[in-house]
């Protein structure tokens, strides 16, 4: 468990750089701002120019530091695409301290005996060949820094398994051996942090596409887990590093 009753303190993340993807999304947007708002410079990544544009105005209208815009289908993004938005990042910015893996998508739901296929591809493409070869791309920069966090949003079903689940709830899975496999690779000879985050129930669009007779009003909102990944991300993060974490929600 870690908890989200964390508030960063101002200029707490000064000078970092941090990558999202999915950042305009439920809880991307909100590690997002929240990173901005504790002095980081983000570089928002997702697919749909117009609401990273929003997202884009939103921060610099709150007059915190200007994030970069990278838009980019990760359902179509060969692993040519993966070490340009590494380079673009150090030659725009010079830097990265932290890697948060929010983009997702719900992918099928339906038995794996009778699981589409072109839904299985298209879900794994998103949720874990495209979150490993962005770290994969992003790990020599991530290394420069003295204090670089690699998150890797995952489901609990992921490591309980869920009948139904199909693509979304393997993925999960894998995620979780990934982060394991690199969290050793990389102990001794760096001091990247790598976790996996299981945010919980969270009111969103990927919440609502396979529940949709949930009021999300109801569910816990995304600004109640935030607290984690920004506790993950700075300084109190230190002493996580391959761990499966769950979030323990601030209170509303
Ligand atoms: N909400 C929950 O209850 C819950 C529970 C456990 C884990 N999680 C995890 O939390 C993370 C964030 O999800 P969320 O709940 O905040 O859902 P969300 O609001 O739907 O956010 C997902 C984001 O991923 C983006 N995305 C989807 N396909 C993409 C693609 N091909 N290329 C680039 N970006 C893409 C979406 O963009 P568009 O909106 O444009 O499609 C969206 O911005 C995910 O990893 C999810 O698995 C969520």
């Amino acid at each position: 468990m870690i908890r989200a009753d964390y508030q960063p303190t101002a200029g707490s993340l000064e000078g970092r750089v941090v990558l999202v993807t999915g950042a305009t999304g439920a809880i991307g947007e909100q590690v997002c701002r929240q990173a901005a708002a504790a002095g980081a410079t983000v570089v928002l990544l997702d697919k749909e120019i117009k609401t990273l544009e929003t997202l884009y105005d939103r921060i610099v209208g709150d007059h915190q530091p200007e994030p970069a815009i990278y838009p980019m289908n990760l359902e179509g993004a060969t692993f040519d695409h993966f070490p340009e938005v590494a380079q673009r990042v150090r030659e725009g910015l010079g830097r990265l301290d932290g890697l948060v893996h929010c983009a997702a998508r719900v992918g099928q739901v339906a038995p794996l005996e009778l699981y589409d296929m072109e839904a299985w591809y298209r879900t794994l493409q998103v949720n874990l060949n495209a979150a490993f070869m962005l770290t994969q791309a992003c790990l020599p920069l991530l290394r420069q820094s003295d204090q670089a966090s690699i998150i890797f949003t995952t489901d609990v079903s992921g490591r309980s398994g869920k009948p139904y689940g199909g693509a979304y709830t393997v993925a999960n899975a894998a995620l979780e051996g990934l982060m394991r496999v690199l969290a050793q690779e990389t102990a001794d000879n760096t001091s990247v942090r790598i976790n996996t985050l299981d945010p919980g129930i969270v009111a969103s669009s990927l919440r609502a596409e396979e529940y949709p007779w949930e009021n999300p009003l109801e569910l816990t909102q995304p600004q109640q887990v935030v607290g984690a990944y920004l506790r993950l991300l700075g300084p109190e993060g230190r002493g996580y590093h391959g761990q499966q974490l769950t979030v323990e929600p601030a209170p509303r």
